[in-house]
């Protein structure tokens, strides 16, 4: 059944919040002050949440969205607004997270493109139902073979593989449910080298950045900041470093440390240790490390996978480093991590660098550095 609703604000995910009924409603893909009619999908304890069916009065921010997917996909969520306002909502999302830090300015780094940069879609499948594609707001699969928010070379490859359900021939062995991964290795130079794995985690190649172009603009900046900040002898450790994608410009002795051994990028000043930083032992592991000759570090770089790293205090009390950088893509682990260990480091500057345009994700970056007084 249909209600009409009126959208008061937009919360930190994007979701329009309106507060009329008897219950708080959440209506994604919509704008404050607009009017619209939604029918809700669930309820509990006073909290709904409503799927969009008619726009009443429009904002004057709404805007035709370019997917034709997008009224019932979940992968987007601003596509309805233009990008100045997208960029907007997600700068008052971390503003809200960072109620703790008024006085910090936060700079916003948007991106080119809003369209056409994913270079990596996890697609979900259902053989018995003949399904591929992206979760709907009901969890179900909504096929998604005009998906705009990936580069040409996925798109390219997506349409392939939905003509004459031919990617049915790529799970013909495999379980009845399951996933599909398009990665795209050309980082938008313009070739076709597309890998499609069956089943296999998530980056299982080795985690690399979807957007390769915004992924660009990020190292510059942070390579800029380390040659302000960080001496040039000074040791760093970039933990959850990856391939060391963010330090492989800095001029530093730089021990970028991973679960995963992926394909270093070749660089002189960076050496590679694998290593489970979520283990116990982890912070012992790095601390042994000085008996095989590789000194403690004198900064860190920190960016962890969405679940942050929740006893970051004991990293830092471990090696007091004389500032570190930290890295979220989920800007609640970025507070929560940070938040205690204020008593010995202050926080610089913040930044938002939106590798993810059109959907409510973006990366949150702040420098930390030692206190005088620290203890
Ligand atoms: C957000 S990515 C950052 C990667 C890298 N900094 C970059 O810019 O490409 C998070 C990284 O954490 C790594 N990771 C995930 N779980 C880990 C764990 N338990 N211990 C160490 N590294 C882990 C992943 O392999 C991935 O490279």
């Amino acid at each position: 059944m249909k209600i009409d609703f009126r959208i008061q604000h937009i919360d930190p995910i994007g979701q329009g919040v309106s507060k009329e009924e008897a219950a708080v409603t959440f209506i994604k893909k919509t704008l404050p002050g607009e009017e619209v009619s939604a029918e809700v999908f669930s309820k509990k304890k006073g909290v709904q949440f409503a799927v969009l069916k008619d726009v009443k009065t429009p904002s004057a921010d709404r805007k035709a969205a370019d997917c034709v997917h997008y009224s019932q996909c979940n992968g987007c969520d601003y596509q309805h607004t233009n990008y100045d306002k997208e960029l907007e909502f997600k700068k008052n999302a971390l503003k809200r997270h960072m109620f703790k830090f008024p006085e910090i300015p936060i700079t916003v780094h948007g991106a080119k493109r809003r369209l056409g940069y994913r270079n990596r879609l996890q697609l979900h499948y259902d053989k018995k139902k003949r399904l591929l594609g992206l979760l709907d707001y009901k969890q179900d699969i909504l096929p998604v073979p005009a998906c705009l928010i990936v580069d040409p070379s996925v798109a390219y490859e997506l349409r392939a593989i939905y003509a004459e359900n031919n990617w049915m021939r790529l799970v013909e062995k495999e379980p009845m449910k399951g996933h599909l991964e398009l990665y795209s290795k050309d980082n938008n130079l313009g070739g076709h080298n597309v890998k499609v794995s069956v089943n296999r985690p998530y980056a299982n190649g080795g985690f690399t950045q979807v957007n390769a172009e915004m992924n660009e603009r990020l190292r510059f900046w942070i390579q800029k900041k380390a040659e302000e900040i960080i001496p040039p002898k000074a040791v760093v450790y970039d933990l959850f470093g990856g391939n060391g994608n963010l330090t492989v410009k800095f001029r530093n002795p730089t021990l970028v440390v991973d679960k995963y051994r992926t394909t270093p990028q070749p660089s002189g000043h960076q050496k590679f240790f694998s290593l489970d930083l979520y283990d116990k032992g982890a912070i012992k592991s790095l601390i042994n490390l000085k008996a095989s000759g590789y000194p403690r570090p004198d900064w860190l770089i920190i960016d962890p996978p969405r679940s942050g790293l929740k006893n970051l205090n004991e990293f830092l009390n471990e090696f007091k480093p004389d500032g570190f950088i930290f890295i979220a893509c989920e800007a609640t682990s970025f507070t929560r991590d940070t938040l205690g260990i204020l008593n010995n480091y202050e926080l610089k500057s913040v930044e938002i660098f939106d590798l993810f345009p059109s959907t409510q994700h973006f990366e949150t970056i702040g420098i930390f550095t030692r206190r005088a007084n620290s203890v």
